[in-house]
């Protein structure tokens, strides 16, 4: 059973993987509007894998017996600036994530609550997987100013992204 506040700092975080996905549709929608479909499958394979992010803790607050309580998702910018200005602000929220997942082990250890902590490890590798998967996009796209076709190329590399389904 989940006592009642590790409960609510998992639906705390449910509320930021929905936003998480609301944002990476945002951007999705912004890539779309600046004509490159690759960045748009991209931010939208991302946008369906928050929302599984947020379903993985939706269902183990379930099988925990618990109470799962969603609140309101903040509503997303709809510019995001140039390629890599967009892909700064995903590392950024990132690592607003991975902070808020390392917070959530450190209450579950204050906690004493072995099976919650071990639940999270998931996500801790989990965010350690996208901040490098953003860093390395951010790299390739610096490229810009010495290389106009940069872009082009990152699109395309993009739009190989495997779907989810
Ligand atoms: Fe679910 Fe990208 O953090």
């Amino acid at each position: 059973m989940l006592k009642e506040k590790m409960q609510e700092a998992l639906n705390e975080q449910i509320n930021k993987e929905m936003y998480s996905s609301y944002l990476y549709l945002a951007m999705s929608a912004y890539s779309s509007s600046a004509g490159l479909p690759g960045f748009a499958h991209w931010f939208r394979v991302q946008a369906e894998e928050e929302n599984m992010h947020a379903m993985r803790l939706f269902d183990y607050i379930n099988d925990q017996d618990g109470r799962v309580k969603l609140k309101e998702i903040k509503e997303p910018p709809m510019d995001f600036g140039t390629a890599v200005e967009m892909f700064q602000q995903t590392l950024e929220h990132e690592q607003f994530i991975t902070r808020s997942i390392n917070e959530l082990v450190e209450l579950a250890n204050a906690e004493k609550d072995d099976t919650t902590a071990s639940f999270l490890q998931w996500y801790v590798e989990e965010q350690e997987e996208e901040e490098e998967n953003d860093k390395e996009i951010i790299a390739k796209l610096r490229g810009v100013d010495k290389n106009e076709y940069v872009i082009p190329s990152v699109d395309q590399e993009l739009a190989k992204r495997p779907s989810l389904r």
